[in-house]
Parts: structure tokens; sequence; C-alpha cells
């Protein structure tokens, strides 16, 4: 599942996040490519803004295109209502520049028995709690902490108990750990960071 209904309103592009162009090619389109390339994914479903139906279909002919929804968690949920996977994956569309391999990593934990996996790195700046007048309340410890990437991949009976709160969450994990069932933690990779300012969008332009 590729979530790529977002506007990306914190990039500031004229046309949507997912159909921005790196290096002549759309993140959607690379999203879907490394999906495929990693020989684990033998079926992917993107969910679009309505508007850009026609546009997705063109830019990733190997997937099947759905409308998304407002909120991150609603467009997962269109796209997993077309789907009848045991295993799935989630990732986002503006993840441009993810190995293929991570991928096959998540999914070899998922057939290693876990129900829900995702990848995280460690954090490497100092992480400082803060009160509303920007005063800094305390130092978090780091070493307990880690940023969580795509795509997360879990068994779909557990993921669609997790959508049928019909909550929001900035990643589908957050809604399977509020069901308190554990999530995995897998070596996340530097190179599936991502886009969201525009300065991430330059890197991902050097990099690609
Ligand atoms: N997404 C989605 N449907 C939404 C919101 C987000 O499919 N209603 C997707 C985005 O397209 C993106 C992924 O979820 O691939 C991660 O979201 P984010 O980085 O927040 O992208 P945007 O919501 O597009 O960006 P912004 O929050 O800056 O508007
Ligand atoms: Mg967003």
């Amino acid at each position: 599942m590729i979530p790529a209904a977002g506007m990306g309103t914190r990039l500031g592009e004229p046309v949507p996040k997912a159909f921005v162009e790196v290096g002549g090619v759309t993140l959607l389109e690379r999203s879907v490519t490394a999906a495929l390339a990693s020989g684990v994914v033998d079926d992917v479903v993107v969910a679009v803004p309505e508007e850009l139906i026609d546009r997705a279909r063109q830019v990733a002919p190997a997937a099947r295109v759905v409308v998304g929804g407002s909120e991150r968690s609603d467009s997962v949920r269109a796209a997993l209502a077309v789907t009848d996977a045991d295993l799935v994956l989630v990732h986002d569309a503006a993840r441009p520049l993810t190995p293929p391999g991570l991928f096959a990593a998540v999914v070899d934990a998922l057939i290693a028995g876990a129900e829900a996996v995702v990848p995280g790195l460690p954090v490497a700046d100092t992480l400082k709690r803060v009160d509303d007048a920007d005063l800094v309340a305390d130092t978090v410890d780091r070493s307990v902490l880690r940023a969580v990437q795509t795509p997360q991949g879990f068994t779909a009976r557990l993921l669609r108990r997790a959508h049928e709160s019909a909550q929001d969450a900035t990643d589908d994990a957050g809604l399977v750990e509020a069901l308190g069932v554990p999530v995995h933690v897998i070596a996340g990779d530097a190179m599936a960071f991502k886009v969201t300012t525009p300065f991430d969008l330059r890197l991902a332009r050097l990099l690609a």
C-alpha cells in the first residue's frame, strides 16, 4: 500500500508531493519501482488525490490506483479495502530513495513470526523537551528512541483491526501500538528518509 494522497504542504511545490519529480521521475513512480524491485511484493496499491487518478495510472502503470482520503490513515484504509493479501507493507510515497532491500528485510521479519515490523534508526541529535515558553524542561534519553520509517509491515488481519478504530496517526504502527500488540523494530536505512521539506527535496535530488 503506498499512501500518496497528501498535498505536500510543508514541501510547498505546485503539485502534490507524490507527483514532484526527482531526476525526472516522480516520487510515486520511484516508490512503486523500489517496492517491486524488492522481489517480495506482488501487488501494489497506491492511494492518490482524486484529480490525479489518471496521472497516477500514467506514472505507475504497474500499480493499482485508488482515491485516497483527507488523512493519511484514510488513504491507507482506502488501499486496504481492495486487497486480500495476508501480509501488507505500507510505504510512504514520500520516501523515494528507499532501498529495495529494506522491503525484503521487513518481509523477512514478518515471515519469522512478527505481526508488526517497522524500520527505525538511532537518533543523532540531542533531544530536549521544552515548555510553552520554549524553556528546556529536560534532556531526553535518546538511547531508547528510534526515528521510524516505512515500509512498515503487518499481517493484514492486524492492520485491518488497527484501522477499524477510524483514527489517524502519523504511521500505521501507531494504531497497532494502541491495540497493545508488540511492534518489532528492525534496522532502518538512511536512504529511506522522507521528503518533507524543501531541504529534503534538494537532498533527494543530490542523492538520486
Ligand atoms: N498521505 C496520504 N493521504 C493523506 C495524507 C498523506 O496518502 N491524506 C501520504 C503522503 O502522500 C505521503 C505519506 O502519506 O506519501 C506521508 O505523509 P506526509 O509526509 O505528511 O505527506 P503530506 O501529507 O503530503 O505532506 P504535508 O503533511 O506536508 O502536507
Ligand atoms: Mg501530512
